[in-house]
């Protein structure tokens, strides 16, 4: 199967209680790693790549990367989508280049201007077989070279989705329910607590209507604890819990966005590697068990978190 668009994968992933996975990848050990455990449990897939992955690695390369695992996993639908796009010439770039879907982030915007941008790129997307998601409300943490701190942040305010989504056309939103980006989104000792609330009065006002969420990592403690063994320095490493990702995975959610914990495996295991073996200096020798990793973890995901196991 060539690339595809997150249409029909978010059709059936509505109507079936179920949200598909959207993975960073930024080298070639995260695309084989998550497209090897996709391919095993016969997962659909959304591959991403954000600003700071074309500037790492380079467009080409990423999009070669992602070729070459449409044709390793042909059983499996692939999506490769722009995270966090900041403005129309970026989404432009990916659009004409090979992508398949791309978020415009006009969240730091007016309510006004994001409409006006995310609209400009919807029209280019769309008359290129492109898929646009949108996003309204502001997350906190880092995202590429930007920090918003948690009193910047603001959750989505449910009387605007209608008129957003009418007046853009995009295909998908991402909210702001109290999840954010990075590893330490909880305070220590408070209750980590997605607000269902708002998302339960989102999707009523667009029923059938694609919810994504962003930030959404758990920071598993095995790999926290595995970089603190291991010579790093992650005190009070929190994410969200896994059973309100599933939860929200039942409702509107059909898009999950997954990072941070992948570059925690990636990094607890070469951290526990060099530990273990000092003398050793080949990176093939270390990275195999980061890709590894990676693919277990992302296997848990798809059966334990996510729900699209078999659904390919
Ligand atoms: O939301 C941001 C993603 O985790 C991508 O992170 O900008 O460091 O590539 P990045
Ligand atoms: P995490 O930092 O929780 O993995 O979020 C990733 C994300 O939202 C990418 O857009
Ligand atoms: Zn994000």
């Amino acid at each position: 199967m060539a690339l595809v668009t997150s249409a029909e994968m978010f059709k059936k992933a509505y109507e079936g209680g179920y949200a598909i996975g959207a993975f960073n990848v930024n080298n070639m050990e995260i695309v084989q790693g998550i497209t090897e455990a996709c391919k095993e449990e016969k997962a659909p897939v959304i591959l991403q790549v954000s600003k700071g992955a074309r500037a790492y690695a380079n467009h080409t390369y990423l999009v070669k990367l992602v070729e070459a695992a449409v044709l390793e996993c042909p059983e499996i639908p692939v999506v490769l989508h722009l995270d966090h796009g900041p403005d129309f010439e970026t989404c432009k770039s990916c659009i004409d280049g090979g992508f398949t879907s791309v978020m415009i982030d006009g969240s730091s915007h007016s309510f006004k201007d994001n409409i006006e941008l995310t609209k400009k790129v919807v029209e280019y997307a769309h008359a290129h077989g492109v898929v646009v998601e949108g996003e309204l409300g502001t997350l906190a943490g880092i995202e590429d070279d930007v920090q918003v701190s948690a009193e910047d942040s603001s959750y989505t305010r449910p009387e605007e989705v209608e008129e957003f989504v009418s007046k853009t056309g995009v295909d998908s939103l991402a909210i702001a329910i109290g999840t954010s980006h990075g590893a330490y989104k909880f305070k220590p000792g408070t209750e980590p607590q997605l607000r269902f609330d708002i998302l339960e009065d989102i999707s009523k006002r667009l029923p059938g209507f694609p919810i994504v969420l962003h930030g959404s990592s758990s920071v598993p403690q095995n790999y926290v604890t595995m970089i603190n063994e291991n010579g790093g320095k992650m005190p009070g490493a929190i994410g969200v819990p896994e059973d309100q990702l599933r939860k929200a995975a039942s409702l509107a959610v059909c898009k999950i966005n997954i990072d941070s914990d992948l570059r925690l495996a990636m990094t607890g295991t070469i951290r526990q590697f060099f530990n273990e073996h000092p003398d050793k200096f080949d990176p093939r020798e270390y990275l195999k068990p980061a890709r590894a990793n990676i693919k277990e973890l992302v296997r848990h995901k798809l059966v334990n978190v996510l729900g699209c196991n078999g659904k390919a």
